[in-house]
């Protein structure tokens, strides 16, 4: 697994950037590994709009303290990633239900993405502003079984932190697992609040009803057209949909969560194109038997070994050719896939998000490609 390695040239691309505007600063933390602690240049530098040039202001030192601690928080998690004390615990016992092999990190990604994914543009609400996930009845939602586990790891990292809010936390935190999984350097603001406790979402934005993240099969609608009802409606596109989907790279399907089985390629705690490129060239037929036995879980894909599995809103990408099109370009691109990743993650991260208004397109350019690149 390709973590933890200090680069140098890297992590001068992964500077943090803070742009002060005439009343506003707007700070940006790379997901660098904290290896590179130090490296890390931070809000001290502030760029004159348009002209390149570096300024230092009294600001630079809040921001510097600021770094500090983000710093300090990316090695918490690292550290939390890599303690065999860390459990993902499920009936599974998958490799890697333990950490030390980086398995937390596909928990810590997914987690991020169910707290971002709950943003409706048309109701204005959702999304990962405010934490709700750690408030019933969303806690409850179907859709996040197994994320306490998540959140629960997490706890005591908070409790180190009192200064950053849950909110920044959760996102951060699947940012860093991205990256320590070999993904693109991904920009991170923090600004994100808490909520103190549930609310109506027609009382507090940031909640939501549940119902808005994806299943996995349905019945009553193709699932190409659940898919888009879905992740149009947090205002993404086919291809950011597509280079989105390609997290399915890491992790795994739990029985005891999903009801699904199984990981989407060989290598679930490398973030890679793997997914494209098995989802266009394995044989996927329905799964009809675990472990000898016949297969009593939802309908899902595996590869004719049984080793791996696609849901059905994998297999839509495929099906669908507006959809195809995309997992094409990245089966052979894996630096695009990279490059469009680090947009459409960045933007997801910051749906409903109000406090972070700044276009950071510039940077993400910058940030997008694998750090193994630069050497
Ligand atoms: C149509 C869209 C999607 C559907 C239907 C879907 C469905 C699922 C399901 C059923 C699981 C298994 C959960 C479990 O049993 O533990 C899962 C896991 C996962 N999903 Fe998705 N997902 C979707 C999109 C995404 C996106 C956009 C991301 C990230 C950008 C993502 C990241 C992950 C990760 C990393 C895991 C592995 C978690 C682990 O190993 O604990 N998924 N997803």
């Amino acid at each position: 697994m390709r973590r933890g390695v200090v680069h140098v040239t890297r992590a001068t691309l992964c500077r943090s950037l803070a742009v002060s505007a005439s009343t506003q600063t707007i700070r940006q933390f790379s997901a660098a590994p904290s290896s590179k602690k130090g490296l890390l240049v931070g809000g001290a530098v502030f760029a004159a709009a348009g002209l390149g040039l570096s300024v230092m202001t009294n600001e630079a030192h809040a921001d510097a303290a600021l770094d500090k601690r983000y710093t300090e928080l990316r090695a918490k998690i690292e550290a939390m990633m890599d303690d065999e004390n860390s459990v993902n615990p499920s009936v599974d016992n998958a490799p890697g239900a333990k950490g030390g092999g980086g398995d937390i990190g596909p928990m810590l990604v997914r987690l991020a993405w169910h707290c971002a994914g709950t943003y409706c543009k048309n109701a204005q609400n959702g999304g990962s502003d405010g934490a709700t996930m750690r408030f019933k009845p969303e806690s409850d939602h179907g859709g996040n079984a197994g994320l306490g586990a998540a959140r629960a790891l997490l706890e005591p990292i908070k409790a180190a932190f009192p200064e950053i809010s849950y909110a920044d936390i959760y996102i951060f935190a699947g940012c860093v697992a991205i990256e320590s999984m070999g993904g693109p350097s991904l920009p991170f603001r923090p600004g994100r609040s808490d909520a103190s406790g549930p609310a109506d979402p027609k009382v507090d934005s940031r909640f939501s009803p549940d119902g808005r993240l994806p299943d996995a099969c349905r019945d009553d609608v193709p699932l190409e057209q659940h898919v888009r009802d879905i992740f149009y409606r947090m205002g993404l596109n086919d291809q950011e949909i597509v280079a989105l989907s390609g997290a399915h790279a890491l992790g795994r399907c739990h029985t005891d969560r999903s009801g699904f089985w199984g990981p989407w390629t060989y290598s679930p705690s490398t973030f890679s194109n793997e997914y494209f490129r098995l989802l266009e060239d394995e044989k996927w037929s329905l799964k009809k038997t675990h472990n000898g036995t016949p297969w009593t879980g939802p309908e899902q894909f595996e590869n004719p070994k049984g080793d791996l599995m696609m849901l059905y809103s994998d297999m839509a990408l495929v099906w669908d050719p507006r959809f195809r099109k995309h997992v094409k370009v990245y089966k052979a691109n894996e630096e695009k896939f990279f490059a469009d990743f680090t947009s459409a993650w960045t933007k997801l991260t910051e749906l409903g998000c109000k406090k972070l208004q700044q276009p950071i397109q510039e940077f993400v350019a910058t940030a997008a490609k694998p750090w193994w690149q630069f050497w």
